[in-house]
């Protein structure tokens, strides 16, 4: 038998290198769903970002890091701003202090653009926010006085126009400002900085878009800053052109729940709706290839940018593309397991599918269809545990409401940041029947050593 139509499964695990015993499929914990008959709109690859994770050159763009890294996945985002360097930025220092970290921000746009990436730069850490400051260090407003602000922002203005940064730039006007380490004053202090600095923004920065709140905490409906926030922006006419927050951890939900309670909020303050960028997400342990797969599935389904987010710290932050890569002894970079993920998830071409998580929200599909060719990415968020995949509605790609199909299965396996794994592992073709117009297969719990018999 040919088969003309298939279905290419990507399943991703965590890789348990200390039990590789074989696991038998159990009770499945539930099923998630794509529907090869509903189109959601052409594939943007709009995961395939990260924060800071270009090594600093100067005022260059990076070199170290071969491009073929960042052209495999289709990177086309980066978020930064000279964190975490010798200099302290503005506020604590002056220009001095900040005129460094613009020389990392500007390097870290160039190596962005070579790959027509966008560049959202952050102020806070411009002005030296990161974490390190002192309480006493300056922050914009204090005392009800925006004059080192606009001195700031005119300098940047300046330097900007020098070095040409104007293509493809965002400006993030603060980051996390609910978190003490990034805004050292009082929440009223804030709202009113945030109007201040939209207004001062839009007038350096006629042309160029501006993001915001980038709450540390995704929107819930009874969270007051996001009510505040949304409250003071809508009377002040402070909007941003892309709303954003982060996504991360268990404990912040997921898009499923949050884009609905944000275009909730958004619509009881009459707020427009515009795109919105997660722009940080996934917690430390949530970044392997299944948890991944997971957040892509999640940022798809609702057409919101995603930047992963970078736990590196120090010379950390400014590598590995937000550990994707890693390098070894002499200096040469190999791909880890998540790489190889995120370079399957860039072979999902032509248009995207609708899909639905299981019901428990913990395992989620992301899927694309191209030519007849349905590709599936598949993965649980953190824990391990068997789940069914269901495609539905077969027969609008002209298969039998009941027969046979093949599908082919991948593994992504992950042994760690600093592990090549050279995934995925081909495990080859099965038939599988299909039964009222859809085809029903379980993706075992661990699956490591789980082999599919090859296609004859
Ligand atoms: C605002 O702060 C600047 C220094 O940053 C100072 O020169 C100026 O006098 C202050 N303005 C007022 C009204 O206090
Ligand atoms: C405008 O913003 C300020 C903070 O700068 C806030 O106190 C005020 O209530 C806002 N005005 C409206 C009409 O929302």
């Amino acid at each position: 038998m040919k088969f003309t139509t298939f279905l290419a499964i990507a399943a991703a695990v965590k890789l348990i290198a200390a039990s590789p015993s074989r696991i038998t499929p159990r009770d499945s914990n539930g099923k998630a769903t794509v529907d090869v008959s509903k189109k959601t709109g052409p594939a943007k690859f709009l995961g395939s970002n990260f924060i800071y994770g270009f090594p600093d050159n100067g005022e260059e763009a990076q070199t170290v890091i071969p491009d073929h890294f960042l052209t495999d996945i289709k990177f086309n985002a980066c978020r930064a701003g000279g964190a975490q360097t010798v200099f302290t930025g503005w506020g604590a220092g002056g220009y001095d202090q900040y005129i460094g970290r613009f020389k990392s921000t500007l390097s870290n746009y160039r190596s962005t653009r070579k790959f027509n990436g966008d560049f959202i730069l952050l102020i806070h850490d411009l002005w030296g926010a990161d974490g390190s400051s002192s309480d006493s260090a300056l922050v914009p407003g204090d005392n009800g006085n925006y004059s080192e602000f606009e001195k700031f922002l005119a300098q940047l203005k300046k330097d900007i126009n020098e070095n040409d940064m104007l293509d493809g730039l965002v400006i993030d006007i603060w980051n996390e400002p609910e978190l003490e380490i990034f805004w050292k004053r009082s929440w009223e202090q804030y709202l009113d900085y945030y109007v201040h600095a939209t207004a001062l923004v839009r007038k350096y920065f006629p042309d160029t878009l501006i993001s915001g709140p980038s709450f540390a905490h995704a929107p819930s409906l009874d969270n007051e800053k996001w009510n505040t926030w949304m409250d003071v922006v809508a009377g002040n006419k402070s909007l941003p052109d892309r709303y954003s927050w982060h996504q991360i951890g268990s404990w912040e939900r997921q898009p499923d729940t949050t884009v609905p309670d944000f275009d909730t909020l958004r619509s009881s303050y009459n707020l427009p709706k515009k795109p919105i960028d997660l722009n940080e997400y996934a917690w430390t342990d949530e970044q392997n290839p299944s948890t991944s797969v997971y957040y892509l599935s999640q940022l798809e389904r609702h057409n919101v940018r995603g930047l992963r987010a970078n736990w590196g710290s120090g010379g950390g932050l400014h590598d590995y593309l937000a550990n994707l890569v890693y390098k070894n002894d002499a200096g040469e970079y190999h791909p880890n397991g998540e790489w190889h993920l995120y370079k399957y998830y860039a072979s999902m071409t032509g248009d995207r599918l609708a899909t639905s998580a299981s019901d428990d929200l913990l395992f989620d599909v992301f899927s694309t269809i191209s030519d007849r060719h349905v590709k599936i990415l598949a993965g649980t968020r953190t824990i391990q545990a068997p789940y069914d995949v269901s495609v539905g509605k077969l027969s609008a790609l002209g298969l039998p409401r009941d027969g046979k199909i093949g599908i082919r299965t991948y593994r992504f396996d992950w042994n760690g940041q600093f592990a090549d794994v050279k995934s995925p592992v081909d495990l080859g073709c099965s038939k599988y029947s299909i039964v009222s117009d859809q085809v029903r297969f379980l993706i075992p719990s661990g699956f490591d050593g789980h082999i599919l018999p090859k296609c004859i």
